[in-house]
């Protein structure tokens, strides 16, 4: 998906993506390179990134590491103020979702575990991304539907989704007079990344294409256009809100 003109042009922007290793992170990569972006990709694995740079056509930086570290996030704004000059923008996407269980049952250090690496990563990111950013800065948090309308077995994960909604509406108020806005993306159901799991799940898939307002779930050209809006001049005055991109799943 390429975006013209003048509201749409994202050429040269510096572009840190979270969880760029795989899945929807990826896909984002691609679609931020193909617009001219000049990205920091991050995730744990070094060769994932590297594999994803290689397939690249632009200026991409490898930087691993683990989004749960407040020092790693400011090394990453660090390295991208060194290589590129600054950063635009900061996309906060890396999360987890290991396991369903219900609260009774849930280990404590595994609900640490997830709303360590989806809030407080998503937390440290856009603290070391404000710092650094100028005028016109971007910061924008990979949400779910599952913030709003949970299901049992993934409180967890629901609680971190959700929590990500008040820090954009908390740091937009913030950043707002540096001209900097902070928005969330609420995804619905789809069919990679994380989702690819569900996908599989007969029951579940036929459940969510019954309860989606366009009848389907989501494929990977579904993703890129709510983020390179939230990263472009087209959002300028848009901000503190969660943009839900679920094919209308939220609805029904
Ligand atoms: N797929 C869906 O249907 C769906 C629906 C709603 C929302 N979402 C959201 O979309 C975003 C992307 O999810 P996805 O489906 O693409 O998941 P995914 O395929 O599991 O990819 C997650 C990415 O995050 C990285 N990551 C995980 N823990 C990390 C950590 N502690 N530090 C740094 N990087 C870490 C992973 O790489 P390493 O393991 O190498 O670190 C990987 O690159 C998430 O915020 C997710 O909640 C997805």
């Amino acid at each position: 998906m390429r975006m013209n003109g003048r509201y749409g042009d994202l050429a040269g922007r510096r572009v840190v993506i979270t969880g760029a290793g795989r899945g929807l992170g990826r896909i984002l990569a691609s679609a931020f390179d193909e617009n001219g972006a000049r990205l920091g990709l991050v995730a744990r694995s070094a060769g994932a990134l590297q594999d994803v740079a290689d397939g690249l056509s632009g200026e991409a930086l490898v930087l691993p590491g683990d989004v749960r570290d407040a020092e790693f996030n400011e090394a990453v704004a660090k390295a991208m103020v060194d290589r590129f000059g600054g950063v635009d923008v900061w996309i906060c996407n890396a999360a987890v979702s290991p396991e369903v269980s219900p609260v009774v049952e849930m280990e404590p250090e595994s609900w640490r575990q997830i709303v360590d690496v989806n809030l407080t990563g998503a937390f440290l990111g856009a603290r070391a991304g404000a710092a650094v950013m100028g005028t016109g800065g971007r910061i924008i948090v990979t949400g779910s539907v599952l913030g709003s309308r949970p299901r049992a077995g993934l409180s967890a994960y629901a609680a971190s989704k959700s929590g990500i909604e008040a820090l954009v509406k908390a740091l937009a108020q913030e950043v707002g007079p540096r001209a900097i806005t902070a928005n969330a993306v609420a995804l619905g159901w789809f069919d990679t990344g994380l989702g690819a799991h569900w996908h599989r799940d007969a029951e579940l898939e036929g459940d969510i294409v019954r309860h989606t307002a366009l009848g389907r779930w989501g494929h990977s050209g579904d993703l890129a256009g709510a983020f390179l809006f939230l990263a472009s001049e087209a959002s300028a005055y848009v901000t503190g809100t969660t943009l839900t991109v679920d094919g209308g799943y939220s609805l029904m």
